[in-house]
């Protein structure tokens, strides 16, 4: 079977990783130990066995402790770094990266050792991998509006350095149109708008995330297979939705692989595209996705090519690279 194959060698972009949560537990405990930060577990071992999860929440508590260890302008860009070598391994050749700043703000750590480390790990990339990688500051939807606006406030000196913002963390009780505002004011600062919905949460997120924050995409968005209006409007105007399929079983969004409805969404007409989300945390980077995925709904080259074509047409990039690319 040259399926697997296939899947690994064609060029991809990756339109929805976390980058914190690309942390290796060995990256984790390094710098744990140059920055004298104390973890909750004894070991990398232990550590692992503890990614065991029955939901986002579940997942979302053990992800925030595990970015404490980040603290300098240099851990941020070890971490992103090692990803995007990861990710050059995968034949990604374009990455938008999520950071969530307000996990690391709260805890000191200055605005610009977050996006300047980052910055500069997406820079080498492209010059040392060829490797085009843009970054999305998220907002922390748990928190308030008013923090979201003050983060962005506090961004606005490297409004540079990233292409966009999005929306994450946990999704029920905390529906987009919280963060009508402060999406209103990234669109007038010309900052492309993603959002997570329907994750977890109802087919109404997604409605609202398009309605009321004018998201261009839809982060996960599984959710829409409930609602056949919203099926219609998405495949009418392919808007993309970013799908993570080990993500989904790892949170028991979907109880098997051979459940996922990426191919029943995908064949809908639907722009899906397939991503890691926290690959550190949920068993396999972008490839593994991919060859797990299509073992268990028996997704043909077809279906590859498809995927592969809408993950360069629903990227941010400049026309004339995504036209290269594809
Ligand atoms: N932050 C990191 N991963 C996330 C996910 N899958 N959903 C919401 N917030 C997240
Ligand atoms: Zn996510």
């Amino acid at each position: 079977d040259r399926l697997p194959e296939l899947l690994r060698r064609m060029p991809k972009a990756e339109l929805h990783i976390h980058i914190e949560g690309s942390l290796e537990p060995e990256l984790m405990f390094e710098m744990a130990r140059r920055n004298d930060v104390k973890l909750a577990y004894s070991s990398v071992d232990e550590l692992r066995r503890a990614y065991d999860f029955n939901n986002l929440q579940s997942f979302l508590d053990i992800y925030y402790a595990g970015a404490s260890v980040l603290q300098t302008e240099q851990d941020f860009y070890d971490m992103c770094w090692a990803y995007l070598e990861r990710a050059h391994a995968d034949r990604v050749l374009r990455a938008e990266i999520f950071f969530d700043p307000q996990t690391h703000t709260v805890r000191g750590v200055p605005m610009g050792a977050v996006i300047e480390g980052l910055h500069r790990a997406c820079q080498d990339a492209q010059t040392q991998l060829g490797i085009d990688a843009e970054l999305i500051l998220c907002f922390l939807r748990h928190l308030s509006e008013q923090e979201a606006l003050d983060t962005l406030e506090e961004a606005l000196p490297w409004r540079d350095r990233f292409i966009g913002v999005g929306l994450d963390s946990s999704e029920v009780g905390h529906p987009p149109e919280k963060f009508a505002r402060v999406f209103a004011r990234c669109g007038e600062l010309g900052l492309h708008r993603v959002a997570h919905a329907g994750e977890e949460g109802p087919p109404a997120y997604i409605w609202s995330a398009l309605d009321v924050l004018k998201a261009e995409r839809i982060d996960h968005g599984v959710q829409s297979s409930k609602d056949a209006k919203l099926m219609q409007r998405l495949a009418q105007q392919r808007t993309a939705l970013t799908v993570c399929p080990l993500s989904n079983l790892k949170l028991c969004v979907f109880p098997q692989l051979a459940q996922h409805n990426i191919r029943q969404l995908l064949e809908a007409g639907l722009a899906v595209t397939v991503n890691s989300d926290d690959p550190a945390y949920f068993g396999g980077y972008l490839n593994t996705n991919f060859i797990e995925i299509f073992a268990a709904t028996g997704m043909d080259a077809g279906h590859a090519y498809q995927l592969a074509r809408n993950s360069f047409e629903a990227s941010f990039a400049d026309a004339a690279t995504r036209q290269r690319d594809i």
